[in-house]
């Protein structure tokens, strides 16, 4: 069912209440908090600018890392509200308190065009209990309440569930509206060739996802560890890579569904292997994989091979849509990283729709300084998937129906 967004209601004046994702990667030298990552701040900044211009009051509430509870320095959201007082060049109000005596003393003063966040929601254990007091005491400082926290949507928490009962409109942020046209409506009828690459380490994490994309794709690409679990299953040694043993059957079990949908699966010809997992180690490219010819004993499989490479790429080519979800190496080890490098310079060339579905694959993306050059990027990992396996996320369902 479509939603309303924030186009179909008047903000002007009215305490607008935003749920963000600003759970940002960060790095922290004792008290000093350096944000690594802000592209989650600046992808909200389309909404938070468009309240500013239509004179609301903006009250942003985002959670910040996993504090479960309670108040952990390292995770207050007061150097994301200073860093987007720079981007926005205009002063972030911040409440200290989620609720309460404080930030409803700073958001009475609020005047038309402030702009005001509260400090973590999960400092509090309420938020992730999805309490009813709490959503309620969060939507007394409400008139209008706004989801853009897409990252976040797949949790069913005070902030992104609950509060729907309190609030009277609830409507889609701009970057929720964007997460939902790319990774719902494209890929509901994606032009074919539909080509899908699926990496990462689990198999296991993978399974609902694999099964909705085969009702559409017409190739799947398997890279990451979860191919070893493929390998094994087809009786390729895998020597010492990391694999899970126990869904080897469950991995039969998606070769043979591809089969019966007629859907192309493809798992690695070639692997990179090497015996330590650090940078600089010595490392070398296995022949044509089969079940007398693995990834030697006391070696492990860290990246697709180069006949694997050029096979990707040939599907790369041939696609109109392309959906990428998960690094096919340990990319994060430059050794180890020219095959996810490889896809993102493929997509990157292509004249497909490319779509990077959250994740790891997206810090790949911007590692190799391709993020411009992808139709869309998602900014939710567990929300791009949960959402692309056809569940309803309860942070839209929440919101007012269209
Ligand atoms: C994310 O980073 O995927 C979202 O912010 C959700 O965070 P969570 O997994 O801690 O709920």
């Amino acid at each position: 069912m479509a939603k309303l967004t924030l186009h179909d209601v008047d903000v002007r004046g009215k305490r607008v209440l935003v749920r963000v994702d600003f759970n940002v990667p960060i790095k922290a030298d004792g008290d000093k908090i350096e944000i690594t990552d802000d592209t989650r701040i600046r992808e909200a900044l389309p909404t938070i600018n468009y309240l500013r211009e239509h004179k609301a009051k903006t009250i942003l509430m985002s959670h910040f890392g996993r504090p479960k509870g309670k108040r952990v320095p390292k995770y207050s959201l007061r150097p994301v509200a200073d860093h987007l007082h720079t981007l926005i060049n205009q002063p972030v109000l911040f409440s200290h308190d989620t609720t309460g005596e404080v930030p409803e003393k700073i958001v009475g003063a609020m005047c038309d065009g402030d702009v005001a966040m509260l400090e973590n929601l999960r400092f509090q254990p309420e938020e992730e209990a999805n309490d009813p007091k709490f959503a309620h005491a969060l939507a007394d400082m409400a008139d209008i309440y706004v989801n853009d926290a897409f990252g976040a949507a797949h949790r069913a928490h005070a902030s992104t569930a609950g509060i729907a009962m309190f609030v009277n409109e609830r409507v889609m942020g701009f970057l929720m509206e964007k997460e939902l046209k790319y990774l719902h409506e494209e890929l509901d009828k994606p032009e074919k060739p539909f080509l899908v690459i699926m990496g990462g380490a689990k198999v296991s994490d993978k399974i609902g996802v694999l099964k909705a994309l085969m009702e559409k794709a017409g190739a799947i690409l398997i890279g990451g560890a979860m191919a070893n679990t493929f390998f094994k299953a087809e009786g390729i040694p895998i020597g010492a890579s990391r694999v899970e043993a126990d869904k080897t059957g469950l991995a039969k079990e998606l070769v043979d569904l591809a089969k019966e949908r007629g859907v192309k699966f493809l798992v690695p010809i070639d692997a990179l292997e090497t015996q330590e997992i650090k940078a600089g180690a010595p490392t070398r490219n296995t022949s044509r994989l089969s079940r007398d010819n693995g990834i030697s004993e006391g070696w492990q499989a860290v990246d697709i091979g180069k006949a694997t490479i050029a096979l990707f790429q040939e599907e790369i080519a041939k696609a109109k849509t392309i959906l990428w979800n998960g690094p096919v190496g340990i990319f994060e080890i430059p050794d180890f990283a020219e095959g996810t490098i490889a896809i993102a310079e493929s997509m990157a060339k292509s004249n497909a729709t490319t779509i990077i579905g959250g994740g790891d694959s997206v810090t790949a993306v911007k590692q190799a300084g391709l993020a411009d050059k992808m139709t869309f990027i998602s900014t939710g990992g567990g929300a791009s998937l949960e959402l692309l396996e056809g569940r309803e996320l309860p942070g839209v369902a929440a919101l007012t129906d269209k």
